[in-house]
């Protein structure tokens, strides 16, 4: 081109541009701002809607019992233990003197579990938390093994039980809790000292009986039965079991690790659900595994 041409057509060439550049920015600037309000439309919010609530939940009564009993027994120095439900033969019958085709094995019937332990005896769901006290005792026998003196064992084990039983009374699965005071000189009366105190400040009220029973357990010798009175509210006057008791069988000492002529003491079991059903006068034991929130949102 010659100089004129190229004067002329490079103004023509620039505003093109400039004109498709504008262009170009404006459609842009559209597209971003359809996209924005699209996005926008799509998650619109209404800040003036009120809240959806969220539902408080609550601890199962069963739960509330276990703590506060770990919590009265752990401020009197007992330590907390806990262990399987799935148990050998041994450990639930066996050890706690209850040899094989003894009677009282039938008042304690199970379910079985399609697995042999060592012995080729097929495991079982424990029964009872009993069966804790020879484990827990066992351990720590074996950990003191080299000392002069085993230390004091003193010991609750709260957990779930099973039996093949199912009523208003009864359920297939509920809650015990063992303890265990094991030392040169725990007396039958340090048991009715400590238990009369558990159950004055699980039910914080002065104004119980306590009565200890004569009973038979293979696993204690002497053995009771420990009966509650209330002096006040609707049970007033009534006795109700609550728990089995005694002083530790010199065989389950031995079973333990432990010379029985040098080591005594007492174990007991007691019912969670009892407690509970005492405690909040629930007459039901069904309602604890029901799941109706009616019933349960009472106790959170
Ligand atoms: N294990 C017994 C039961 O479930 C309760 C019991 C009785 C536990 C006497 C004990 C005891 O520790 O000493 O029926």
């Amino acid at each position: 081109m010659s100089v004129a041409e190229k004067k002329y057509a490079g103004k023509a060439y620039n505003s093109a541009l400039e004109k498709i550049e504008a262009a170009l920015e404006a459609r842009r600037g559209a597209l971003v701002l359809a996209k924005m309000e699209a996005r926008l439309a799509e998650e619109a919010l209404d800040v003036t809607l009120p809240g959806r609530g969220r539902g408080r939940g609550g601890l199962h009564p069963i739960s509330r019992t276990w703590r506060r009993i770990e919590e009265i027994f752990g401020s009197i120095g007992f330590e907390v233990a806990d262990g399987p439900e799935i148990e050998t033969d041994w450990y639930n019958f066996t050890a706690l003197n209850n040899p094989e085709n003894h009677p009282a094995r039938s008042m304690q019937d199970t379910f079985y579990v399609d697995l042999n332990d060592a012995e080729g005896k097929p495991l079982l769901l424990r029964t009872h938390t009993s069966p804790m006290q020879v484990r827990y005792a066992k351990m720590w026998v074996e950990r003191f093994r080299h000392a002069e003196k085993v230390p004091a064992i003193k010991v609750i084990a709260p957990g779930r039980t099973y039996r093949v039983d199912s009523d208003a009374t009864h359920s297939p699965m509920f809650h015990q809790v063992e303890g265990l005071w094991i030392d040169e000189d725990v007396s039958f009366a340090d048991l009715k000292g400590v238990y009369t105190d558990f159950l004055r400040r699980f039910f914080e009220s002065d104004a119980l009986e306590v009565r200890f029973r004569p009973s038979y357990f293979p696993f204690t010798e002497p053995s009771a039965e420990i009966d509650l009175q209330f002096g006040a509210g609707p049970l007033k006057g009534r006795w109700l079991e609550l728990s089995g008791a005694g002083q530790v069988h010199p065989q389950v000492v031995r079973n333990f690790g432990l010379d029985p002529e040098r080591y005594i003491g007492f174990a007991f079991g007691s019912g969670l659900e009892r407690l509970t059903m005492l405690r909040y006068g629930i007459d039901d034991l069904r309602l604890f595994f029901d799941g109706d929130l009616r019933f349960l949102s009472q106790f959170s």
